[in-house]
């Protein structure tokens, strides 16, 4: 909804002491945001401050909504397009120099920050003197434009880094966009108290204030300098080879331009005056709002992410349950981080394998990742205690009385999975809904072994389960809605974002992850040098090498699904395609005896104890032929291409009914480059938009194969002028 710039969303309330209480709620929208009433509202405010200055005792910013400031007005920066540059300069500027009036009027100014407080809430709460948080549950506090390809516009930049330095607002706040908890806040600098109540929180702030009748920020005093000093100074100059790795890497060739204009705007805003300092922030954010990529990850991480995680794929008719008990059949790598999952969410777990000791094994997992949380301060031990008290290790299947949800994740073989469910369907609840953790097996038939197969569906975990957000839901044929819909509950019910896909070889993720990689292989088979492949996937900005993640996953894995998948395919009386990479592949396992990282050698060497060393320089002898080089651009559009058009091929054949699922499964699930905003949001973006996609597959595919030829789903869209949405 597009805000009406005449009404107010910051109400004045002022007592009899004098201590102004700016409350910020907008009339209008649920949560507060940057929008244009916000800016008119917050320059009238500080033009009534600066008017009544001399009645004034304090000022606290407060919100009455249950976050404090939601952040910028996303909608708004969605639309912003290269012409709009002017009014988005101007719309940062005119927020930070009302911010600006507010903390330099001589008086005390306090937040007091009642919930979250990301993005543009938190550079509201920069502008204040004191910071005093609510330890809020789920409130957060941070910085995480970052992650949505933007960078803070409303002075984030430019107080961070007077606030701690350049390093350390580099580090802890802008590049990663941390969201810390109140306390973590606390302990990073961010905030300067933390607060039980809201009584107590603003006992604190009128606190602060009596105590501080002129206070000013620590830049506003003379002979301030900058934290930990600026590029220009040495100090700084030895802290340079201290950012870490993965920071150089997210700065790397990919084009992802947010953290390099953070970079730039902290260290050249570091070298002039807070005045200017701000305009040169509002130039790198300008740069940001009118361009691609922050469209591209506005779209996923935000509007996407919200349609799935609120339910969209999910069945409407069935009432919303909760899982209670857990049984987790296999203990292994899935098995041990599912439980721990579960656990972590309330759910007791029933975690069996085929011995006690395998069993116990697999809680193992979870007493280390418990014992690791509790060391850094993200749980309590007394919480972690109740967490593994939940899991319960068995090897025998009448402990698994009165389960309300399986979940299968023993060896991938049919008929041992088959065997699982046979044992265990007449001990768990009647009812009780039934999934299994498959990677590659169709879920219709794994159906075919168990008894209630509407309660048959297919719960496809990522690993480590910890950390991956994703979970792929398999409507297999004879799933049923009810059992679709307990399944998307219980995934958020353990916190997760659900994607919901109809049963196809390789599910969505699998089969398209496997696009990206054989286009790799392919390439070695071609004779390109295995070095430059690495290259172009991280510069096209995959988080994992092509070559190594083939490695990891074994090549033999993808050859025995593909000689199933061939095998089905002319059973049905269809065409195989023959794939470049086979060959490849079958020669570094047939020939050089080569399977991959678990067999201790593959695209790369491996020492004793399985860490990665080097590309295996038989690969040059054997297929780097001279001269067969490609053009770099080529390199890592064919591996996004490749993806993108297979996704496209699951939206065609069904496989996919969502495009939301889509993009969000392929960046949470697949590791597909974030600022593409996912598979189907490349096509969108791509230059010349879906037209310019397609005239660039129909290229690819007259110099690389028939496999980049662009599906008639696609080619009909781009005529229509159309673009992916749901
Ligand atoms: P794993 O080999 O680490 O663990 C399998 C476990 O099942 C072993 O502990 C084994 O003792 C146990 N088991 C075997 N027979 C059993 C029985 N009759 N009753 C109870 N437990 C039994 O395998 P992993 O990697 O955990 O994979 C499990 C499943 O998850 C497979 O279907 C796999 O395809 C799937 N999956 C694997 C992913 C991965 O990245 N490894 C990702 C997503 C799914």
């Amino acid at each position: 909804m597009t805000a009406t710039p005449t009404r107010s969303t910051i109400r004045w309330e002022q007592d009899e002491t004098g201590i102004v209480t700016l409350v910020l709620d907008d009339p209008e929208q649920s949560a507060n945001t940057m929008n244009e009433a916000f800016r008119t509202s917050l320059a009238a405010v500080a033009e009534r401050a600066e008017a009544e200055r001399d009645a004034i005792r304090g000022i606290v910013y407060t919100s009455a909504k249950k976050t404090f400031f939601a952040g910028g007005d996303l909608g708004d920066l969605l639309k912003a397009g290269p012409a709009d540059a002017r009014r988005v300069f101007d719309a940062s500027r005119d927020i930070k120099r009302a911010l600006r009036r507010i903390e330099t009027l001589g008086k005390p100014v306090v937040a007091a920050i009642n919930g979250a407080a990301l993005g543009g809430g938190y550079e509201i709460a920069l502008a204040a003197h004191h910071r005093i948080a609510l330890d809020a549950p789920g409130a957060r506090i941070g910085l995480p434009e970052v992650t949505l390809g933007l960078l803070p516009g409303g002075g984030g930049v430019t107080r961070t880094v007077r606030l701690m330095g350049v390093t350390d607002a580099l580090l802890k706040v802008l590049l990663q966009g941390t969201r810390y908890a109140p306390r973590q806040a606390l302990e990073n600098g961010l905030v300067h108290e933390v607060a039980e109540t809201p009584e107590e929180m603003l006992a604190k702030a009128r606190a602060f204030i009596d105590a501080h009748p002129e206070s000013r920020q620590p830049w506003d005093e003379p002979g301030y300098r900058i934290p930990g000093g600026t590029p220009a100074q040495p100090a700084f100059a030895a802290n340079l080879p201290a950012f870490p790795a993965n920071l150089r890497k997210q700065l790397g060739g990919a084009p992802f331009p947010a953290p390099r204009n953070i970079l730039a705007a902290a260290v050249e805003g570091s070298q002039v005056d807070f005045a200017t300092a701000c305009d040169i922030e509002a130039r790198y954010f300008t740069e940001l709002v009118t361009g691609q990529t922050a469209k591209n990850m506005i779209q996923a991480f935000f509007f996407d992410l919200q349609a799935v995680d609120s339910g969209r794929s999910r069945p409407r008719g069935p009432e919303r349950r909760t899982v209670r008990r857990a049984a987790v059949l296999g203990a292994g790598m899935m098995g041990a981080g599912i439980a721990y999952a579960c656990a972590k969410a309330g759910i007791e777990v029933v975690l069996k394998d085929v011995t006690e000791e395998a069993a116990a094994r697999g809680k193992a997992y979870s007493e280390q990742l418990c014992a690791k949380a509790v060391e850094r301060g993200r749980t309590t031990r007394g919480k972690a205690d109740a967490l593994l008290a939940r899991i319960r290790p068995t090897a025998d299947a009448a402990d698994l009385a009165g389960c309300d949800a399986v979940i299968e994740a023993v060896f991938e073989d049919t008929a041992l999975k088959h065997k699982v469910f046979q044992e265990v369907q007449g001990v768990v609840a009647p009812d009780a809904l039934l999934c299994s953790n498959t990677s590659t097996l169709p879920i219709t038939d794994l159906a075919d072994g168990v008894e209630r197969q509407a309660d048959f569906v297919g719960l496809h975990f990522f690993s480590p389960v910890d950390r991956m957000p994703l979970v792929e839901i398999v409507k297999g044929g004879r799933t049923g809605e009810e059992a679709l819909a307990r399944a998307f509950d219980l995934v958020r019910q353990i916190g997760k974002t659900p994607i919901v896909v109809n049963d196809s070889r390789g599910f969505f993720t699998s089969r398209v992850i496997g696009r990206f990689i054989d286009e790799g292989v392919a390439m070695v088979g071609e004779g390109v040098e295995p070095a430059s492949v690495e290259q172009a996937a991280a510069q096209a900005g995959y988080p994992a090498k092509v070559l190594s993640l083939m490695d990891e996953l074994t090549l033999t894995l993808p050859r025995r699904i593909r000689e199933e998948t061939r095998r089905a395919v002319l059973e049905a009386g269809g065409t195989w395609h023959t794939h470049p990479a086979e060959a490849v592949i079958d020669r570094m396992v047939d020939e050089f005896g080569r399977p991959g990282r678990s067999g201790g050698a593959g695209f790369y060497e491996y020492d004793e104890e399985g860490r990665r060393s080097r590309l295996w320089p038989g690969l040059r002898e054997h297929f780097t032929r001279p001269g067969a080089d490609i053009p770099f651009e080529d390199m890592k559009e064919r591996m996004l291409f490749s993806e993108a058009l297979d996704a496209v091929r699951c939206l065609e054949e069904g496989v996919l009914t969502s495009v939301a699922d889509a993009n969000v499964g392929s960046l949470l699930g697949i590791g597909f480059p974030a600022w593409t905003g996912g598979v189907l949001q490349y096509a969108n973006g791509y230059a010349g938009g879906l037209p310019g996609f397609v005239a660039r597959a129909r290229e690819l595919a007259e110099r690389y194969g028939e496999r980049f030829a662009p599906p008639a789903l696609l080619v009909e869209k781009a005529e229509r002028g159309g673009t992916f949405t749901d």
